[in-house]
């Protein structure tokens, strides 16, 4: 059930959803939470190191019921939503009965360029990141943009100018 509409970036990692969320939740007057950031203090462990000492089934285990419980705030929040969070369908249904749910978008190289150090994310370990990051927009890329309300192509923009874009779209409808 919602209690108060919140902001909801989604979007593959690298996509901007926590320095654009946090310039979004300045600008509108709201706490600011990353259900990553949740995930790595409940467990009190980096998010680097989470998926091999939990395993990635129980990590997306504990990040739906992080959605839950972050879309359950009375106080109308800016959430960004680690990449896979919106692959759970409860997670999707919650998200998208939440609030407004906004898609950060980006191609495959320009993820990888902002990312820099690959080490600070678990899927891309051991692996081609470009190559990876190609893969996981294949198959994510549907499902974010069946979720979100809308879509922000961030290529070229800094983080303010997105924040700008997502603000702009979103002062209409934040309810
Ligand atoms: C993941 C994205 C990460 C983090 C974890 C898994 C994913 O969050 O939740 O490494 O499955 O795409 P960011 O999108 O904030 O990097």
């Amino acid at each position: 059930m919602i209690n108060a509409p919140h902001l909801i970036l989604i979007g593959l990692m690298g996509s901007g959803k926590s320095s654009v969320g946090k310039i979004c939740a300045q600008q509108l007057g709201r706490s600011f939470i990353d259900t990553d950031d949740v995930i790595a203090t409940n467990n009190n462990a980096p998010i680097t190191e989470l998926f091999s000492i939990l395993g990635e089934s129980v990590f997306r285990d504990q990040e739906q019921a992080v959605v839950a419980q972050v879309c359950s705030s009375e106080s109308s929040l800016v959430i960004a939503c680690g990449g896979g969070a919106v692959l759970d369908r409860r997670s999707r249904d919650i998200v998208k009965s939440s609030g407004t749910v906004v898609w950060l978008q980006a191609s495959p190289d320009e993820l990888q360029r902002r990312i820099k150090d690959p080490t600070t994310r678990p899927l891309l370990a051991g692996g081609q990141p470009s190559k990876i990051l190609t893969d996981l927009a294949d198959i994510r890329n549907p499902i974010y943009q069946s979720t979100a309300d809308f879509c922000i192509d961030t290529q070229s923009l800094t983080a303010t100018e997105v924040a700008a874009a997502v603000i702009k779209e979103y002062a209409p409808c934040p309810a």
